[in-house]
């Protein structure tokens, strides 16, 4: 098999800014040992997310010269509108300006005291705004999801016996709804089996629980079922995509992902009732319902972008160059998430820093190496971003450290993935100097954006 190669050509670049080591400890140490806090341009290799920093397509930055700014009806809101039912197949779509926007509407409705949303995996935005709401988010995650090294098709998926335990337990009426994320971000960009989606919705038709989709990357996680789940091979990813909606009474979305948007989201179902409701909040909190918070032109983007998405060539591509990097680490002994993710590559930070223990965030100490040695900035997915403490004010660690490395989309190519790999082998090669960090100061909720820490 030949070389797969980027299906597109570059037609505008960006520079990097270059610094040196000794710059960058300073920069480091100025930002609190957390890396949201360093100036993107202080940053040579950017991975920190695939969230809203993809390359647009010339056809998107088209779309975008011809977005229609009027603030009620909108011709780009139509054309988006459009675009949404063809993919997902939900009559009602409503538009926010990013995915939070659209979890923040859902779970002001039905979240609350007593109420608990269960999904495979939550992300820490979704938890953070079910538990503001009052509510508790609880991840049933499969058990080959809990093991970053073992390798299996599909470690996205969710415990459908600790589903029907959570059910029986707090019983079916405290359950507003149940959400599937896809791929599996905090659980390693893993991918979710038509099959699990298929057994997940009967279960919530049976107990009447509202079953929705975070559709963040539906069509990395629909590539992985046509490449991996028996009966998809032929399908297109258009198929497979209607396919997995259609199983699902509404969904969640971050057009920042796969729709190559830099900004924009929605919420899309089949309840007209619940919209109603969404559309009253949406119209206090995000826009009028023909805009929700974002500019026509970003309507347009998100138009184009959803469909430009499921182009094969692409995912192909897409989904290759997350597994170049991630066999380049392996063949090296560094430990990660296996098989390669959709999106990002994880690196196991308990088993790269073992000397390192959790309650000294070996995820962090990680981060903030591989900006120190080479000006790349990633993100912790581990006991900072997911960590409790407990009456007696002991950490309770997340379920894995994991850090990070995002890809964004279309934007980086080979030479400056084999960089990465290098830096990364670098400070692996040295991992016993590694020191723990200690938080100084945080926030009670996602205080892993703003929280600032120091060196052990
Ligand atoms: N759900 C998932 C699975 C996500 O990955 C994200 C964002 C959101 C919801 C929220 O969407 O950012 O548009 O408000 N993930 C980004 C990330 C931030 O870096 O993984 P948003």
């Amino acid at each position: 098999m030949k070389t797969i190669i980027e299906p597109f050509k570059i037609k505008s670049v960006e520079p990097i800014y270059f610094n040196t080591k000794e710059e960058r400890k300073e920069i480091l140490e100025k930002a609190h040992y957390n890396p949201f806090r360093i100036h993107a341009d202080d940053v040579l290799i950017d991975l920190l997310t695939d969230s809203g920093t993809s390359a647009m397509s010339s056809n998107q930055w088209a779309g975008i010269m011809q977005g229609d700014e009027s603030y009620a009806g909108s011709p780009s809101f139509f054309h988006f509108e459009q675009s949404v039912k063809e993919v997902t197949g939900f009559p009602i779509v409503i538009p926010t300006h990013q995915g939070r926007a659209a979890e923040k509407i859902l779970f002001s409705i039905l979240g609350g005291k007593g109420k608990y949303f269960v999904s495979n995996t939550l992300f820490d935005t979704t938890r953070a705004n079910i538990e503001f709401s009052g509510a508790e988010g609880i991840d049933c995650l499969c058990e080959e999801g809990k093991h970053p090294t073992v390798p299996a098709a599909f470690k996205g998926n969710m415990d459908i016996e600790a589903l029907r335990r959570v059910i029986k337990e707090k019983g079916a009426a405290n359950i507003p709804m149940v959400i599937m994320t896809v791929t599996n971000n905090s659980g390693g960009g893993q991918p979710v089996s038509m099959q699990n989606i298929k057994e997940a919705s009967a279960i919530c038709k049976e107990n009447n629980i509202p079953f929705f989709i975070d559709a963040c990357r539906f069509a990395e996680n629909s590539y992985f079922i046509k490449l991996r789940e028996e009966g998809y091979a032929n399908k297109s990813v258009t198929e497979i995509a209607a396919e997995l909606f259609s199983y699902a009474d509404g969904c969640t979305m971050s057009a920042k992902k796969d729709s190559f948007a830099n900004i924009g989201g929605f919420l899309a179902m089949h309840d007209l009732d619940l919209a109603i409701r969404c559309r009253n909040l949406l119209i206090i909190t995000e826009g009028f319902t023909t805009y929700g918070g974002l500019a026509g032109r970003d309507l347009e983007a998100i138009a184009i972008g959803l469909k430009e998405v499921m182009d094969e060539h692409y995912l192909q591509y897409r989904i290759r160059s997350i597994e170049y990097l991630t066999n380049k680490l392996i063949a090296a002994g560094v430990p990660v998430m296996q098989p390669a993710g959709g999106h990002a590559v994880y690196i196991d930070a308990k088993e790269f820093l073992l000397h390192i223990p959790v309650e000294q965030y070996p995820g962090q100490a990680l981060v903030c190496a591989l900006y120190e040695e080479g000006g790349i900035r990633s993100v912790e997915i581990g006991s900072l971003m997911f960590g409790k403490y407990d009456e007696a004010g002991k950490l309770i660690p997340a379920q894995m450290e994991l850090v990070r490395l995002a890809i964004p989309r279309r934007v980086y190519t080979q030479s400056h993935i084999d960089y990465v790999a290098e830096v990364i082998i670098e400070v692996f090669a040295k991992r016993s100097t590694l020191k723990g960090l200690e938080i100084i100061e945080e926030t009670p909720l996602l205080r892993h954006f703003t929280a600032k820490l120091k060196p052990l």
